[in-house]
């Protein structure tokens, strides 16, 4: 949510696009001297080489929620990722100890390109996820239940999980998050995602049989039986990532097939029939840590989003790393900032006036730093 009301920026948008990269590169450069160390650009893995060049730390959601969370000098953020990365940043920078650490200054969020966002995040709307609860209750207990959001989510549902006992996960600490979960309840509703929360229960000995899948757009119970939801011990949310959606068992078998010593190498968010047959499945961070920790000449295959295994396969020559899908899955949102949107928002910020400022409203803020606190505290 985005409450700011912003006045007209100094520059538009329009000339930005019309520049080639050598000019914005230099541009960007200056404007990064000026702010100084006023300025942190944190970017996601999946962002553009080009891009990415000029972020001051990168990672994983887990990993730039912490740097977001700890900074003490910044005064502005200029988020290279997608929109729920930009609204945790914000709640997290500006959490009531950290503005009095600052003598009472806000920090400054900003996403260059508003409409990045993030197709999953947008399955759970917050109404629906309010509708599903109160249905949820006339079946049974919801007191019984810790709701538990990954990270790609709106502010509304982290609020939501905060308010009702829940939590926050990311795709490094979905096992941690879950156990913590059921120390607290017998049952969880997860979501948006159903396939991290469905291939984490599995290896908790969680069986499909005990997680139905609620459908919000089902006529009712989500699409359930009574008597399935009475039995169930993890409730997925129906949702899931376009682009790992797109990786299938058959692409794990053709390249068994062709390179027998292959490792399949993945991301959570693949659906569990090509999760059960990968070697290693992890967050972006650790994906790039199997990689580097790997000696020269190991073979892989790669099944997350393609800038990402473009990097990984430029990185390291010493080793033979192939896309797992034939097909190019890559992440529209994450693509649509680019170099134009960075020196734009860049420039506006050198001359006074902020432009896409994501700024998440007090009271959501302040019910998702629970769900989130609680999350960075689970180890
Ligand atoms: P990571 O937290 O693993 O970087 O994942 C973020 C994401 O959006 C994956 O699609
Ligand atoms: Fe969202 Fe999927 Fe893009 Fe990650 S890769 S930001 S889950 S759409």
């Amino acid at each position: 949510m985005n409450l700011t009301l912003q006045p007209p920026p100094k520059h538009e948008l329009a000339p930005y696009k019309a520049l080639e990269n050598q000019e914005l590169q230099t541009r960007i450069e200056a404007a990064r001297n000026v702010l100084g160390d006023q300025l942190l650009i944190l970017g996601h893995h999946y962002q553009q080489d080009e891009v990415i060049e000029h972020a001051d730390l990168r990672g994983d959601s887990y990993q730039l929620s912490q740097l977001a969370a700890d900074n003490s000098t910044c005064r502005y953020i200029v988020f290279c990722g997608v929109h729920f990365m930009a609204e945790t940043a914000d709640i997290l920078a500006n959490r009531p100890e950290k503005i009095a650490e600052r003598n009472g200054q806000r920090v400054t969020v900003i996403l260059p390109d508003l409409s990045a966002g993030c197709s999953m995040a947008d399955m759970a709307a917050i109404q629906q996820v309010e509708d599903a609860w109160e249905e949820l209750g006339e079946v049974i207990d919801t007191e019984d239940i810790t709701p538990v959001t990954y990270i790609n989510s709106a502010a509304s549902l982290k609020a939501f999980c905060g308010k009702h006992g829940g939590v926050v996960c990311t795709s490094s600490n979905a096992p941690a998050v879950l156990e913590w979960a059921f120390k607290q309840k017998r049952r969880v509703l997860f979501f948006p995602d159903q396939h991290l929360g469905r291939n984490t229960s599995l290896k908790m000995g969680i069986t499909n049989a005990e997680m139905p899948v609620w459908d919000p757009y089902a006529d009712e119970r989500g699409g359930n039986s009574i008597e399935t939801l009475e039995a169930s011990r993890v409730i997925l949310w129906k949702g899931h990532c376009s682009v790992h959606q797109m990786f299938r068992p058959e692409h794990v078998a053709n390249f068994r097939e062709q390179i027998p010593d292959i490792q399949i190498l993945v991301h959570p968010e693949v659906p569990q029939e090509v999760n059960d047959l990968a070697d290693i499945s992890g967050s972006t961070g650790k994906i790039i840590d199997v990689v580097k920790k790997a000696p020269a000449g190991t073979k892989w295959a790669i099944g997350t989003e393609l800038h990402l295994v473009n990097r990984l396969k430029k990185e390291h020559p010493e080793q033979e790393i192939h896309f797992l899908s034939p097909v190019l899955c890559m992440c529209a949102t994450m693509y649509r900032i680019d170099l134009a949107h960075l020196c734009w928002s860049l420039e506006n910020l050198v001359d006074g006036q902020p432009v896409n400022v994501i700024e998440v409203d007090a009271e959501t803020s302040r019910w998702s730093q629970i769900a989130l606190k609680r999350m960075l505290e689970i180890k």
